[in-house]
């Protein structure tokens, strides 16, 4: 009898400690859920190109309208080329339509802003000069 009591108290200590582990697991679950890992996103808008960054957002997100004089989607402003592009650089246009400011009509039209990580990258370009790199 004293054996098997001692066996009992052996199991319920294994018992417990597996009850333990099992809440500690789903403690550790329910803590995943209600402290959500941050997600760190970061915008790099260091090296900003005309060829490569300009171009890209431009392409996903303009182009289709504004891709050619022939294309009235794009009300007659091409914006597919430096040369093209550079007036609504400097009358400011160009910034003022993707940030949706109600100083002309916004862009892209009928849409929501583009992405601020694309924005940013587009101002920050603007702002160091929009030369053709
Ligand atoms: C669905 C077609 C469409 C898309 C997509 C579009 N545009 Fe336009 N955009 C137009 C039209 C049409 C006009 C002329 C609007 C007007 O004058 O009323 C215009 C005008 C402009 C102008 C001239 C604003 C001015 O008055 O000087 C700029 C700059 C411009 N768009 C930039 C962009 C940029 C940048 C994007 C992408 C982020 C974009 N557009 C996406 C159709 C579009």
């Amino acid at each position: 009898m004293g054996i098997l009591n001692k066996m009992q108290s052996k199991q319920k200590i294994l018992l417990v400690g597996m009850v333990l582990i099992f809440f500690s697991a789903c403690y550790y679950d329910k803590k995943d859920q209600v402290y959500p890992q941050v997600i760190v996103t970061t915008c790099d808008t260091t090296n900003v190109t005309y060829s490569t960054t300009v171009t890209g957002i431009l392409n996903a997100n303009c182009i289709s309208c504004h891709g050619s004089s022939a294309n009235s989607l794009g009300g007659g402003i091409v914006l597919n080329t430096y040369a093209t592009l550079k007036p609504y650089v400097t009358n400011g246009n160009l910034v003022n339509s993707i940030l949706q400011n109600g100083k002309v009509p916004s862009m892209p039209l009928n849409m929501p802003k583009i992405d601020d990580c694309s924005i940013n990258k587009i101002v920050a370009w603007v702002n160091k000069g929009a030369i053709n790199n």
